[in-house]
């Protein structure tokens, strides 16, 4: 049985592409309000005449989340333009592989910046307006899913900040579910193997050989499939919290 999430309003950040932007179509099918928050506008603007053209509600918010005002700006300007907030997708992130030993200290910093700092600067902002969204009609129960990855449970030669990153995030994440779970604020965590996004083109040139390389024989999966667990989690009925989903590839053996 699936919860519609009509009437609610929910927060997705790195929506301009990839699992973001899949998971903001998924919730707005399932009758969300979405906010739609990225660096890359027209990208957003995009995605937002889509949903509007399927007839749900968006609004989009150009942000770089890694600015702690940019944040709490968004967060604000959701509840003020859409009266609320239900869901929080944590999902903008980035991955910069390669070995530690002459590895760009640039790639350490922006990976720390968006992966945990812009994280927790958006979980910061929204707390408080998912405990009061809990608290209400229609639902009675509010989501923060947060996106880490297979990295973010077993750590490789080569990734080990990108490691770092993600298991902060699921540290942070089974912390803040014990502290708000009884206020029936469900924090789960969405840990993705190998999806066929951008996010591999970010790297330098021969970092994305060798992951090309690895993954060669494996048949990557879609940002919808990630976006329908996502869709999964947050449509469970109030007495159901999913606290955690790994999803691999069916061929990626670690
Ligand atoms: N693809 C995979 O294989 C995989 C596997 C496991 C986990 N994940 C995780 O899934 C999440 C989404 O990644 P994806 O695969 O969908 O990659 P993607 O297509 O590259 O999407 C990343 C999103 O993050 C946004 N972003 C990056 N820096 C930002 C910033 N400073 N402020 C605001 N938004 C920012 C990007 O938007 P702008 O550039 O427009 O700002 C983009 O929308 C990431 O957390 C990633 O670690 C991905």
């Amino acid at each position: 049985m699936v919860d519609r999430l009509d009437g609610t309003v929910a927060l997705i950040t790195g929506a301009s592409s990839g699992i973001g932007a899949a998971t903001a179509l998924e919730l707005s099918g399932h009758g969300a309000a979405v906010a739609l928050v990225a660096r890359r506008a027209e990208r957003l603007e995009s995605l937002a005449a889509k949903i509007r053209g399927q007839g749900g509600a968006a609004l989009v918010l150009a942000a770089d989340m890694t600015v702690a005002e940019q944040a709490s700006e968004v967060v604000e300007r959701t509840v003020a333009d859409l009266g609320r907030l239900d869901t929080l997708i944590n999902n903008a992130g980035v991955m910069l592989l390669g070995p530690a030993v002459g590895a760009p200290l640039a790639e350490w910093q922006r990976m720390v910046e968006i992966n945990l700092l812009g994280l927790l600067y958006c979980t910061h902002a929204a707390l408080s307006h998912l405990i009061e969204a809990a608290a209400q009609d229609p639902r009675y129960v509010a989501d923060m899913v947060n996106i880490s990855s297979v990295a973010g449970r077993v750590a490789r030669s080569g990734s080990g900040v990108y490691n770092a990153t993600k298991h902060g995030v699921g540290a942070f994440s089974e912390a803040l579910r014990q502290e708000v779970t009884g206020r029936h604020v469900r924090v789960s965590l969405v840990e993705p193997g190998a999806v066929d996004t951008e996010l591999v083109s970010h790297n330098r040139p021969q970092i994305q050989d060798q992951m090309r390389q690895r993954f060669a024989s494996v048949e990557r999966l879609q940002a919808d499939d990630i976006a329908g667990a996502i869709g999964f989690i947050v449509t469970r009925p109030r007495r159901v919290a999913v606290n955690e989903m790994l999803v691999r590839p069916t061929e990626q053996e670690y």
